[in-house]
């Protein structure tokens, strides 16, 4: 894993600093007195690709010019619109019901898990993982911190346990039929110049395709479903076995299911 190091803003606040310290003990990396330096000035005088940076009870994650934070603004929509009774396009290919299991194996921003974690509501449990271990801990502390007006939001967000691994490892240490339905959502191979809100992501993510081999671990993990995220016109869908295909006509997003 490249390095990196932990900071402050600027303003250096108690209550920052002790979070940047217990997330340089938990990330094992080193914690740097801001010194009023810029991000950049840090990076370079440490040799690190990665600055966390803790403000205001919150973390961000900076990349050479990428800030990526975390912001439920999408999931809370979505929710919002799933209560007011229109459909949600991914909880409807998941199938999703109260005391479902589900394994998100492509945590990134979070958008998704949320909105799983409000469809399998307090009976059910969402696991989402991500390789990458700074995104994960940015956001697993907005998941465990961020506010919102909605509480349904607060509660899903609160629900989900993020754990920072390759979705791999987890898959093969996982006892046949131990989720309901296991999610990807890989960063597409062709991705959608359109797609802003991934856009942050795209320097810190990991870009490796599927494998053949993760999906039959998939299947074998899930009691009913296996899901890909992809670009409608995805060859993925087919390379990895993904007969049924739902999603829009028009819609620039398409999700391959598999039934177990
Ligand atoms: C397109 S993003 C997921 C976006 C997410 N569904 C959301 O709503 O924000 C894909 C994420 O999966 C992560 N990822 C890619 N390969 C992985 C792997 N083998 N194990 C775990 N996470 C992985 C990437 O680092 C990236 O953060």
């Amino acid at each position: 894993m490249d390095r990196a190091i932990i900071t402050t803003g600027r303003k250096n606040q108690r209550s920052s600093i002790e979070l940047a310290k217990a997330m340089a003990v938990k990330l094992n990396i080193l914690f740097v007195e801001r010194q009023n330096l810029s991000i950049s000035a840090l990076a370079q005088l440490h040799n690190v690709k990665y600055v966390l940076i803790a403000k205001k009870n919150s973390l961000r994650l900076v990349v050479g010019d990428n800030e990526v934070f975390f912001h439920p603004s999408l999931a809370h929509l979505r929710i919002k619109n799933s209560l007011k009774g229109e459909g949600d396009r991914l909880i409807e290919t998941m199938a999703l019901k109260h005391g479902m299991k589900v394994l998100d194996c492509t945590l990134g921003l979070g958008a998704d898990a949320i909105v799983e974690s409000f469809a399998v509501g307090e009976e059910g449990s969402v696991i989402a993982l991500e390789v990458n271990p700074y995104l994960a801990a940015v956001v697993e502390h907005g998941l465990q911190n961020f506010t919102d007006d909605n509480d349904n939001v607060v509660q899903a967000m609160r629900r989900i346990k993020v754990i920072n691994t390759d979705y791999i490892e987890f898959l093969e240490s996982a006892a046949d039929n131990s989720f309901d339905v296991v999610y990807f959502d890989p960063m597409f191979r062709h991705p959608l110049e359109r797609s802003t809100a991934l856009n942050p992501l795209r320097d810190i993510a990991d870009h490796r395709a599927v494998t053949l081999e993760t999906i039959a671990e998939a299947r074998r993990v899930a009691r009913y479903l296996v899901v890909l995220k992809e670009n409608s016109k995805s060859l993925e869908f087919k390379r990895l076995g993904f007969e049924k295909i739902c999603g829009g006509k028009y819609s620039p997003i398409h999700y391959g299911v598999i039934e177990v």
